[in-house]
């Protein structure tokens, strides 16, 4: 049973495959804190790990110090009050506006499976696969009750955290903050990693000593953004790839965020993770509850890689819906011809694609209301039959008849002021009466706190995908929300109008997987602006980062898979020379930078020269061949273009250990004539492995020490695939 609960030492154990979670309860009093998260250990007596006998004691021995027990005591849910001057998982303010909140043991039991969240993504497993325990605590002056929920998943190394907050009393309570999940340990010489970036220059990883105080990767733009990421990592100084102990913290949550290491007076840490208490608020009514975002825990004693390969496992078993269902190839018409399109220009585009089998035709921004360029027409998704007579239903099935899909992109949650959905009802875009909206690229964000708003759209949505032979839908937004104001909601209530709206956002695409399960929906957010895990539980693939030039898309997919399983990478062959940067990369290079992900073409097939559209099919053919291995592979780094400005190498290793692909990428010429040793990782030992094209055999061993030559390139630019197949056990 990987949950249990020890009744004489009052130590609740966790267990995943390779680590063990322990929290226990101190004093008469019953405060809940954590004890140990770490490697296996089959101890449950570890409580000498809470401290209780140095001073100042729990309080129930020790009263008089009370306040100092609060401020160090290493909670596992900690509310604010009582001398708990660190972060808060919980701020609440009760009827008489103060706002002291002590949470007491009161219960817990233990379910088979897993509980969905109501209105959130979360991850989901089978009552045979993963077991919850919740645990009740109360604070009974207060009114306040809180259900911590911990989900343990048999075959993989994390736990699933989140909390529920109600109401008990019989007066309203205001929430001022309430967080996902805390974990309290010591500083083992921790490292703090975190991913940040820009448009177009996504999840780049950052990598630094933790300090005394607060550090924190957030978000108050209401999407999870390009500039920071709903994630930190905690490593020790030394931890490496393979090597080293890693603690990593993940929110299924696609709006404002914060994420937080705090190291106080005794060199505790206290990581957090949840929705950012700035801007944010909650009324909740007598006998009312309020759900966190789930929080995805990771513990890994084999390094980053290993930390990886435990979110890559969750994600893609627990989180992403269909994710093991087909991804077509496509060619996207956006950098082929922006708006400047017509049903013959796009048939074209079709043709192309049906030349070399690639299986979809993706008709990006451009197809409805008036839209000609980016000022106009958000809100009016009807098709624009000047440039498409006989609309999508005719280009779908002219289209069909050459074997190529079709696919259209839409922005469902904007609205253009120069549009008839504006001019009819201009009061469904977000605004703060009384104030001057904030355009962003032209445009307002809808008000989806309201359900009229929503139905309307998603009425529009399904009405198109209704209208013609559909496949995929690209599913954009293309800024961040500044006037946050609800019209359903009272003055003072709108701190809930971001969260608020995030709900919406989730229930408009539930409701748009389950209307359309055939549907492939892939997020995108001006590029990776939402690349988060909550997308992931709608849309198995987002498009990455609006920069598919190939040297910097190194970087950006390397910090991506990080946390993130390749198969949920939208990743396209973009125009050369780079629409975003300029630089000149050779067709070769920019098929293998995006092999690893969903593959596909973002330019115009045409204008591309014979020798590089005679490379087009043996890029589709290496995606058939190894798509499958990386997409469902377990993932490993071997050398990074962001550390050695020369060379990158990660490589897949197929879960049976049958076959591993190296995707091996050089962006700098090497001024001498000596091959690369790349050390391997993830085979088998004792098996024996073939490099496919050689008559080099070697067992996993050899291959892991002693290593693969690669062949010394002078050149600036080279990549190669090595392919090793196990010839025998
Ligand atoms: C965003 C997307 C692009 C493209 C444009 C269309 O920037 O990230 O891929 O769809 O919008 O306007």
């Amino acid at each position: 049973m990987p949950i249990s609960y020890n009744e004489p030492l009052q130590v609740f154990r966790l267990d995943t495959p390779r680590t063990t979670y322990l929290m226990g309860l101190a004093g008469s009093e019953g405060f809940l804190g954590h004890i140990y998260y770490g490697p296996t250990v089959p101890d449950d007596d570890m409580r000498y790990l809470l401290r209780l006998e140095e001073r100042p004691g729990t309080p129930d021995s020790n009263p008089r110090d009370r306040a100092s027990f609060f401020d160090c005591f290493p909670f596992e849910y900690p509310s604010w009050g009582g001398g708990n001057f660190r972060e808060p998982c919980l701020r609440v303010r009760t009827a008489c506006g103060g706002g002291n909140c002590i949470l007491r043991y009161v219960s817990h039991r233990v379910l088979s499976g897993k509980p969905g969240l109501e209105g959130l993504p979360a991850a989901f497993g089978a009552e045979d696969q993963c077991e919850t325990l919740e645990i009740t605590l109360r604070d009974a002056e207060a009114g306040v009750q809180v259900v911590l929920l911990y989900t343990v998943f048999e075959d993989t190394d994390a736990i699933c955290r989140s909390a529920r907050i109600e109401n008990i009393g019989d007066a309203p309570l205001e929430i001022d903050s309430a967080l996902s999940a805390a974990l309290d340990m010591d500083n083992e010489d921790f490292d703090l990693i975190t991913l940040h970036g820009s448009w177009a220059r996504e999840q780049n990883i950052d990598r630094r000593p933790l300090a005394s105080g607060k550090q924190s990767a957030f978000s108050l733009r209401g999407i999870s953004s390009h500039q920071f990421h709903p994630f930190l990592a905690l490593c020790q100084r030394g931890a490496g790839q393979e090597h080293g102990l890693v603690y990593g913290l993940s929110l299924i949550y696609s709006g404002s965020f914060l994420v937080q290491a705090e190291t106080d007076q005794f060199k505790q840490v206290r990581a957090v993770a949840g929705i950012h208490p700035d801007g944010f608020s909650w009324r909740l009514e007598a006998g009312g509850r309020f759900q966190t975002p789930e929080a995805v825990l990771v513990c890994s004693d084999a390094g980053l890689g290993g930390m990886s390969r435990s979110y890559h496992d969750l994600f893609r078993e627990h989180l992403i819906r269909g994710q093991r269902k087909r991804r077509p190839t496509l060619v996207n018409s956006w950098e082929a011809c922006y708006f400047d399109f017509d049903h013959e220009r796009l048939l074209q585009l079709g043709r192309e694609a049906a030349r070399y089998g690639i299986e979809m035709l993706v008709v990006d921004d451009g197809w409805f209301g008036k839209r000609d360029d980016e000022t106009t027409s958000l809100g009016d998704w009807r098709v624009n039959e000047r440039k498409l007579p006989g609309g999508l239903k005719r280009l779908g099935e002219e289209l069909a008849e050459m074997g190529v899909q079709l696919g259209v992109w839409m922005e469902p949650e904007m609205i253009s002021p120069d549009s008839d959905l504006y001019r009819a009802h201009p009061d469904y875009a977000m605004t703060i009466p009384g104030c001057s909206p904030t355009l962003a690229r032209n445009q307002l964000v809808l008000d989806l706190t309201r359900k009229e708003v929503r139905d309307c759209i998603y009425e529009q949505i399904s009405s198109v995908l209704r209208s013609a032979p559909i496949s995929y839908l690209k599913w954009d937004m293309n800024r961040p929300l500044t006037d946050v104001y609800s019209g359903v909601l009272p003055p003072e209530r709108q701190g809930e109008a971001g969260h608020r709206y995030i709900l919406g956002l989730y229930e408009l695409q539930e409701r748009f997987v389950t209307d359309f399960p055939a549907v492939l929906l892939e997020n995108c957010c001006s590029g990776g602006g939402r690349f988060d895990p909550g997308m992931l539980y709608y849309s198995p693939q987002i498009w990455t980062s609006d920069n598919a030039e190939a040297v910097d898309r190194l970087t950006i997919q390397e910090g991506s898979a990080l946390i993130y399983p390749l198969s949920a990478m939208g990743a396209h062959v973009a125009a050369c020379p780079s629409h975003v940067n300029g630089r000149v990369t050779p067709f070769r290079v920019r098929g293998r930078v995006s092999l690893p992900g969903c593959f596909g073409y973002e330019l115009d097939l045409d204008k591309l020269s014979p020798e590089e559209q005679g490379l087009i099919p043996q890029q589709l053919g290496e995606y058939e061949q190894f798509g499958p291995v990386f997409r469902d592979g377990d993932y490993y780094r071997l050398a990074s273009c962001r550390e050695n400005h020369t060379y990158d190498a990660f490589m897949a290793v197929a879960k049976d250990k049958s076959i591993a692909v190296v995707n091996f990428v050089q962006i700098r010429s090497r001024a001498y004539r000596r091959s690369l040793r790349l050390k391997l990782a993830g085979l088998e030992e004792r098996s024996r492995y073939r490099l496919r094209g050689s008559e080099e055999v070697r067992t996993g061993a050899g291959w892991m020490n002693g290593g693969l030559l690669m062949e010394a390139a002078l050149c600036e630019y080279f990549s190669e695939l090595a392919v090793l197949e196990r010839v025998a056990d």
